[in-house]
């Protein structure tokens, strides 16, 4: 079965919507990376790097089912943030705003009794649960700490610690 018009159409919006979060959260890896914390950066630009994964999850998953990828402009995301909980905070909101972009291509999908498109899409229903949990998991952290002191710098460690899922070579 072919992937209807609609169909297509909301997949390759989730593609954009993708690439906007690993937009979004590269702009907030530079913000935490200015405020001289590293580790919070690199957890922040292995999010991204994951954001890529999931559009392209679903790039893969459209030509497969032989539909077409229209790539729309990404929208420019906002630059600077008071602190790192309202970096985080973002990033959380962010993820309940995904969570039901997500729940609406399942709609969709069961709407059009598009059975292909609604089980590859539970990948993502149960990442989002993922996404929302680690995420509110730093902004809990980081309420605990107060945001600042020696609690800041543990925590810029922890995350420092993160490993990314790709890198690339050294000087190409
Ligand atoms: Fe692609 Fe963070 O959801």
């Amino acid at each position: 079965m072919a992937l209807s018009n609609k169909m297509e159409k909301a997949l390759n919006a989730q593609i954009n919507a993708e690439m906007y979060s690993s937009y979004l959260y590269l702009s907030m890896a530079s913000d935490l990376n200015g405020k001289a914390l590293d580790g919070f950066s690199n957890w922040m630009k292995i999010q991204a790097q994951e954001e890529l994964y999931h559009a392209m999850k679903l790039y893969d998953f459209v030509l497969e089912r032989g539909g077409s990828i229209t790539l729309d402009a990404i929208e420019a995301p906002q630059t600077e943030w008071k602190n790192p909980l309202a970096i985080f905070q973002g990033a959380y909101k962010h993820e309940l705003l995904v969570t039901s972009l997500i729940n609406d291509l399942v709609d969709l999908a069961i709407k059009e009794k598009d059975h292909a498109t609604n089980n590859f899409l539970q990948w993502y229903v149960e990442e989002q649960v993922e996404e929302e949990a680690s995420a509110d998991e730093v902004v809990q952290k980081l309420k605990l700490i107060g945001g600042k002191g020696n609690g800041l710098f543990m925590m810029d460690k922890e995350l420092g610690a993160r490993i990314p899922l790709f890198t690339f070579p050294a000087g190409e």
